[in-house]
C-alpha cells in the first residue's frame, strides 16, 4: 500500500525541480498525479519519466483563466482533488531600488497571484507577503542603519472590521465570537496598535529589527 492509493494530486510546476520530484514521489506512492508548467516539451518530458498515473496540462498560474481550465479539467476526468501542490514559482533577485515594475508584477504574478489563485486565501497571503518583506528588509537595509520591524495586529475594533463584519450577515454575532477567541477576552482599540508602533518607530526600540509584533490580545499565541 502507498501512502497515498487513491489519491488525486495536482503539483503546479511539476515539470521540474522540487515539483517533478514531488510528482514522481506521489506518483510512487500511488497518487493519480496532474502537473501543470508553461512549457511542452518539458511537461511532455516529466511524464514520459513518471510513465503512468500521470497528465499534464500546460498553464500559465499567473493566469486565473488557466487555472479555471486546469481545475474543470481535474472535475471533468477525476471528479475531486485531494492533495494540492502549490510549488510552481520562479526565483528573480533584485535588491531594493533596483526592482522595475515588470520584475515586480512578474514575480509577484507567479509566486502571490498564482499560488494564491490556486489555493485561495488571500487576506492571509497578503499578510505574508509583508512579514517576508520585514524580514528581507532587516538585512538589506542594516547598512543604512534602518530598522524594520512589523506589527500584527489581532482584530480591533476600527471602521474597517465593522464595515466587514457589518457586510455578512449576523455581523454583531460574528463580532462577539471573534471577542471569544481572544484570550485577553475583547476586541482590541485602535490605540493599542499605535502605542506598540511609536514604541518600534523610537529609540526605545533601539536594539529591536526584523520582528514581528503581535498586538493580537494573545491570538497568535494559542
Ligand atoms: N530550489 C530551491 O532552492 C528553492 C528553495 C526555496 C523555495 N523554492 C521554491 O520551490 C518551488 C520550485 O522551485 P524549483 O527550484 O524546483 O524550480 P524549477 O526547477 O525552476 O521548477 C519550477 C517549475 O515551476 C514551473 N513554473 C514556473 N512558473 C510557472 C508559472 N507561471 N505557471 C506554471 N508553472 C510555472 C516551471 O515550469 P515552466 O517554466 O515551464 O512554467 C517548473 O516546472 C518554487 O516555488 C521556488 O520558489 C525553491
Amino acid at each position: 500500500m502507498g501512502k497515498l492509493d487513491g489519491k488525486i494530486a495536482l503539483v503546479t510546476g511539476g515539470s521540474s525541480g522540487i515539483g517533478l520530484a514531488a510528482a514522481k514521489q506521489f506518483v510512487h506512492e500511488g497518487a493519480y498525479v496532474f502537473i501543470t508548467g508553461r512549457r511542452d516539451p518539458e511537461l511532455a518530458s516529466a511524464v514520459k519519466e513518471i510513465g503512468h498515473d500521470i497528465t499534464s496540462v500546460r498553464g500559465d498560474v499567473a493566469n486565473p483563466a488557466d487555472l479555471d481550465r486546469l481545475f474543470a479539467q481535474i472535475q471533468r476526468e477525476k471528479g475531486r482533488l485531494d492533495v494540492l501542490f502549490a510549488n510552481a514559482g520562479v526565483a528573480r533577485y533584485a535588491p531594493l531600488g533596483k526592482i522595475t515594475e515588470e520584475l515586480y508584477d512578474s514575480i509577484f504574478d507567479i509566486n502571490v497571484k498564482g499560488l494564491l489563485f490556486t489555493a485561495n486565501s488571500v487576506y492571509s497571503a497578503t499578510k505574508a507577503a509583508v512579514r517576508s518583506f520585514a524580514r528581507t528588509w532587516t538585512t538589506e537595509l542594516k547598512d543604512r542603519r534602518i530598522r524594520v520591524n512589523a506589527v500584527s495586529p489581532g482584530p480591533i475594533d476600527t471602521p474597517g472590521l465593522n464595515e466587514l463584519l457589518s457586510s455578512s450577515e449576523a455581523g454583531q454575532q460574528r463580532a462577539k465570537m471573534i471577542a471569544a477567541t481572544v484570550p485577553l477576552g475583547r476586541l482590541g482599540r485602535p490605540d493599542e496598535i499605535a502605542k506598540a508602533v511609536a514604541f518600534l518607530a523610537s529609540d526605545d526600540s533601539s536594539y529591536v529589527t526584523g520582528i514581528e509584533l503581535f498586538v493580537d490580545g494573545g491570538v497568535a499565541q494559542v
